[in-house]
């Protein structure tokens, strides 16, 4: 199969190449500013609407995973029109080529579509984004419910992973990062979702586009935590100490938008679906640990 991937040099999107190689799938690796390391790269700015139409009259992908996103919820809260350009725009711009060119396509969007006022939220509850971010997501999934039949929601939370990608870490790695210099950290205890290994995430999703599976999953790992109980199982299992990690409170950080309180996800459609199931979180951290490839950034 023909894949074009954009998000390719993302935390997701990274891992979608590497395993969609390995499926033999012939991979094409979209890309903003950082130039992925799997599969044939192709510059892909979702800012460039005009330009995307040609890059698909080349690669005639037979599916697509559109995971590309502006996707610091702080800075989609500052800079509204160009979180809007790229999050609404540009999907809706992926959506209808991939319309014109029967591609199958995975729309990557996030537990942040809900309030947060409960979690375990199912793929049928009521949305009510409480954050800018959290809105041209919820926007992107309009445009593709609205203009493509064959396309697959697959909303996610938190995902992490051990390779560093886009020149930023990830919140698994930053922590691993402090506790092994010793340094103490703070973390939130209020809030809760669910943590996803990006390589769960990304079977998943190849799964989704092999059997061509229409509609909304929730694609998430199968435990529901906070940021605090995350940390302390992470050095559980990573062997570090658990004694520098301080519990506190949101109010106590210097965030710009708002999160929700609970958005985890209730994954028991892509449990009964499935043939990669979501992984509970002790399972996905030492998956990590034995892929040994978590390197600071
Ligand atoms: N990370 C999470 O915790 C989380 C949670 C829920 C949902 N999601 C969703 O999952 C998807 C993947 O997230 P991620 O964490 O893998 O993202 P990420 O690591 O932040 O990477 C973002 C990707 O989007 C690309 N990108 C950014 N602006 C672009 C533009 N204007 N044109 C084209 N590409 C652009 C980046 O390309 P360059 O690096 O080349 O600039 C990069 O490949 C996103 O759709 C996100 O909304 C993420």
């Amino acid at each position: 199969m023909r894949i074009l991937v954009t998000g390719a040099s993302g935390l997701l999107g990274t891992k979608v190449c590497q395993l969609g190689i390995c499926k033999g799938f012939e991979v094409y690796s979209g890309y903003k500013q950082h130039r992925p390391q799997k599969g044939i790269p192709l510059q892909l700015d979702l800012s460039q609407r005009n330009k995307i139409g040609k890059i698909f009259d080349k690669v005639q992908p037979e599916a697509v995973v559109h995971a590309a996103a502006m996707t610091n919820v702080d800075k989609c809260e500052l800079e509204k029109r160009l979180s809007w350009r790229i999050n609404v725009e540009g999907t809706q711009t992926i959506v209808k080529v991939c319309k014109k060119y029967r591609s199958f396509m995975v729309y990557v969007s996030t537990d942040y579509v809900f309030d947060g006022d409960r979690g375990m939220y199912t793929e049928s509850d009521q949305v009510n984004p409480i954050n800018y971010y959290g809105l041209t997501k919820l926007m992107g999934e309009e445009s593709v419910r609205n203009i493509i039949h064959q396309a697959c929601i697959a909303r996610t939370s938190v995902i992490y992973g051990s390779i560093p990608a886009t020149g930023k870490t990830n919140f698994a790695l930053w922590l691993l990062d402090k506790l092994r210099k010793r340094e103490k950290v703070q973390i939130v205890t209020d809030q809760t979702n669910s943590p996803t290994l990006n390589t769960n995430l990304a079977e998943m999703i190849l799964e989704i586009l092999e059997r061509k599976l229409y509609g909304t999953y929730h694609l998430a790992g199968g435990s529901r935590l906070s940021r605090y109980q995350f940390a302390i199982t992470f050095a559980k299992i990573f062997d570090l100490d658990t004694s520098l990690i301080d519990p506190c409170t949101s109010d106590e950080m210097s965030w710009i938008a708002k999160r929700p309180k609970d958005s985890s996800l209730n994954v028991e459609k892509a449990m009964q679906t499935l043939e990669s199931k979501p992984m509970v979180i002790d399972e996905a951290m030492e998956k990590m640990k034995s892929s040994g490839t978590f390197l600071s950034c």
